[in-house]
């Protein structure tokens, strides 16, 4: 007798553990717990049992019950759990591919820049977009009826702030916080209300350098402009300056790169360079007599532009995976 209930009792747990669905742990209910299952009718009939095996027997048959009620219950559960938990996946499929996003062509050409200027010795320093006027124009010796200053050219926020409308504003933060020598560059965007097309964004990127120490010349800022065009372009790069005009700087030149635009070398305008103005450097508390410098500010989207052949500005901020991918 006890060794039928042993039995009864492996037999039902090795079906239940094959029960993978509601459907099978159903039959299962019925075939061992249910009214006519096999639990009931395994119920000893005390009368033909021995005296002195009942307790024995009784005690066997009353643990055998629960331990199966038990189990059932439990794989009940379970299966709940796993159907909540979504579809069981089959891991011996193949996977899908993985898009794997990658660094956008902006983010790409700002890193190459600093690394082409840090072999140079030049160190990265930032300042904030949104500026005041001291910084984007008092301190950089531009005049209050300069027409860089009109409201129709500047985002002018509240009290007297604007959204920097170049990276120059970081020569005047950097002087105002670091005592001369200095040799930096900082890269960031500036803001002017530009209509958008093809060559316009009102939102742009520049990199700015800046060279303080004594007798630094125009013949040091040539240079590295060209190390620079050569370090980044290739060897055929070469640089171009013409006169020409800015507040802050005294000679100022505009600066052409020779770069290699779809395959061939032409001149392609990248910004402004000159020695820094006196009045720059006593604006800032250094003393003019003593120092020198230079100074440069060129556009990154030109530059990534034309090295790569992106004929559109706006493409550059639309995030069309399309053209991102590109690249
Ligand atoms: N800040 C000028 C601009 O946005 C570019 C520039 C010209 C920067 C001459 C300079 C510089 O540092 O020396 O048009």
């Amino acid at each position: 007798m006890l060794d039928q209930l042993d039995k009864l009792e492996n037999d039902a747990l090795a079906a239940l553990a094959t029960a993978h669905d509601n459907d099978v742990l159903e039959q299962w209910r019925i075939k061992y717990l249910g009214s006519k299952g096999a639990v009931k009718t395994a119920a000893p009939n005390m009368r033909e049992v021995p005296a002195e095996q009942r307790s024995a027997v009784g005690q066997r048959f009353n643990e055998a019950k629960r331990t199966l009620e038990a189990a059932y219950e439990q794989r009940k559960s379970s299966l709940a759990g796993a159907a909540k938990a979504g579809p069981s996946y089959d891991v011996t499929e193949p996977g899908l591919p993985i898009g794997a996003g990658r660094r956008h062509i902006l983010s790409r050409t700002i890193d190459e820049i600093i690394e082409v200027f840090a072999r140079m010795g030049f160190t990265v320093a930032y300042g904030p977009e949104v500026e005041d006027e001291r910084h984007n124009f008092v301190a950089l010796n531009i005049p209050d009826d300069h027409p860089a200053r009109d409201p129709i050219d500047n985002f002018y926020l509240e009290d007297d702030l604007l959204l920097r409308s170049q990276t120059s504003t970081v020569q005047i933060r950097t002087m105002e916080k670091t005592e001369p020598p200095l040799k930096i560059i900082s890269i960031g965007r500036v803001y002017r209300p530009d209509t958008h097309d093809a060559t316009h964004y009102s939102m742009f990127n520049q990199v700015e350098g800046l060279y303080v120490d004594r007798n630094v010349t125009m013949v040091g800022l040539k240079t590295t402009l060209f190390q620079f065009a050569q370090a980044y372009f290739g060897p055929e790069a070469e640089v171009r300056i013409r006169p020409s005009f800015f507040p802050f700087t005294e000679p100022s030149a505009e600066v052409d790169m020779k770069m290699k635009v779809k395959g061939q070398w032409q001149w392609v305008e990248l910004g402004g360079c000159g020695m820094v103005d006196p009045n720059v450097f006593t604006a800032v508390g250094y003393d003019p007599e003593q120092w020198t410098g230079f100074a440069f500010g060129l556009g990154i989207e030109r530059i990534a532009m034309r090295k790569y052949g992106i004929a559109d500005i706006r493409w550059l901020y639309e995030n069309d995976a399309r053209f991102l991918r590109q690249f």
